[in-house]
């Protein structure tokens, strides 16, 4: 089973699954952007103010496509329980915001459709849920990303997805204390498995 996290920066979602692989110490715990050159090339391009948000899409997706195929599918193949910080709709709900000004049609639906024929689709997802002012003071606006405009482009598109698949996601409100939080965590990963 492929259980993801997904939230705006800031959110708590490492924190949540930090917690998660001390409870199941037997799951293969990983994460977007990826430890590998792949994921390095895109924290190069997290930092770079100036860099295409193609050019930028494209490197999340070498990132993942190299994830999928060295961790994902053989750990699924295994048999094992699998807990990605990140995923599939980071990249839909962040890069069809960061696209939105950039000469591709409907950005949402273009991120989408490059996932379908190649990935696999999470089982679950759980979407640690803040508004976009939380996240922003949160996380201290370290890169691009994390201006508060930005994050509410992201956040609407997240809403999108969380509208089009409600039966794939448990939505946990995460502006409340982390022990709240966590506990929702847990109880829904415990649900789940
Ligand atoms: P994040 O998980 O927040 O890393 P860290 O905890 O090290 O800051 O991810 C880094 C940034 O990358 C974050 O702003 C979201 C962005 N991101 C995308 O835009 N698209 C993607 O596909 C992924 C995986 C991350």
């Amino acid at each position: 089973m492929l259980i993801t996290l997904e939230g705006l920066d800031g959110s708590g979602k490492t924190t949540a699954w930090r917690a998660l692989r001390d409870r199941y110490p037997g799951a293969v715990f990983t994460r977007e952007p990826t430890d590998s050159w792949y994921g390095e090339a895109v924290r190069r391009s997290i930092d770079d103010e100036d860099a295409d948000p193609l050019a930028e899409l494209f490197l999340y997706m070498a990132d993942h496509a190299d994830h999928l195929s060295r961790v994902i599918r053989p750990a699924l193949a295994e048999g094992s329980l699998v807990v990605s910080d990140r995923y599939s709709d980071s990249r839909i709900a962040y890069q069809a915001a960061t696209l939105s000004d950039a000469d591709v049609p409907d950005p949402f639906e273009y991120v989408r459709s490059i996932h379908d024929p190649v990935s696999r689709p999470p089982d679950a997802t759980l979407y640690l849920d803040v508004d976009p002012e939380t996240a922003a003071e949160r996380s201290g606006g370290t890169n691009k990303f994390e201006h508060v405009d930005h994050l509410r482009a992201v956040r609407e598109r997240y809403e999108r997805l969380l509208a089009d698949e409600p039966e794939r996601f448990v939505r946990i409100d995460a502006t409340r204390p982390q022990a709240a939080v966590l506990d929702d965590v847990t109880d829904a990963v415990d649900r789940l498995v």
